[in-house]
């Protein structure tokens, strides 16, 4: 899957967890895995490495840290992006809302939008999901319909961080690959 000027697609992940050993990040990376499958160049992009502040506590956004805009400019560079969130009190995580509140149009207008959620409960991640799908609709991304839910997370991975469950392992996949095709098929539009 190429760009216009043949080089690969670009597929960023934004990880809602901050946590050490966050499922949510394994279960990005196999979703990323599926997009690089699919001819995408992937990266992961762990929140916790670009000293992010609140929207609004700086009064001046030139004053804002660095790593602000870095993250900024690797969202805006990406044609894909997926987003990855625990379930946190029926939602998706602060931290990720935090993130995504520093954006804007420019990073996800016209992006094409890969969700994946992760839950404690055997119920998944279904809250989140829904709300995620909400936000990228607000930034005017396109939200693929396929999606992906993980419950049970304590159980549901391997030390290595692969899961258990090989159907769930497909639905990650498939998610970085329609976000990798759907991007490739925007770009030549
Ligand atoms: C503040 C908080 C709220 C949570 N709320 C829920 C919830 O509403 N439903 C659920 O199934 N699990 C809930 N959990 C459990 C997380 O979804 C679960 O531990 C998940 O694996 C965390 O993601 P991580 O492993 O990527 O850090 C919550 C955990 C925390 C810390």
């Amino acid at each position: 899957m190429e760009r216009p000027n043949n080089s690969p697609i670009y597929v960023v992940a934004i990880c809602g967890s901050l946590r050490s050993g966050s499922s949510t990040h394994a279960a990005l990376q196999i979703a990323l895995s599926g997009a690089k499958d699919a001819g995408a160049e992937v990266e992961l992009l762990q929140l916790g490495a670009y000293d992010l502040v609140f929207q609004g506590s700086v009064a001046n956004e030139a004053d804002y840290p660095a790593g602000v805009f870095k993250l900024r400019e690797k969202v805006k560079r990406a044609d894909g992006i997926l987003l990855g969130s625990p379930e946190y009190h029926g939602s998706f995580s602060g931290v990720l809302k935090s993130a995504l509140d520093l954006m804007g149009f420019d990073e996800f207008e016209n992006k094409v939008v890969g969700l994946i959620g992760v839950s404690g409960g055997r119920m998944g991640a279904a809250n989140a999901l829904s709300m995620l799908r909400t936000v990228g609709t607000a930034l005017h991304a396109w939200v693929v319909p396929k999606d992906a839910s993980i419950p049970n997370s304590s159980n549901a991975f391997d030390a290595e961080g692969n899961l258990h469950d090989a159907e769930l392992t497909a639905r990650l996949k498939a998610v970085g690959q329609q976000v990798t095709e759907f991007a490739a098929l925007r770009n030549s539009a």
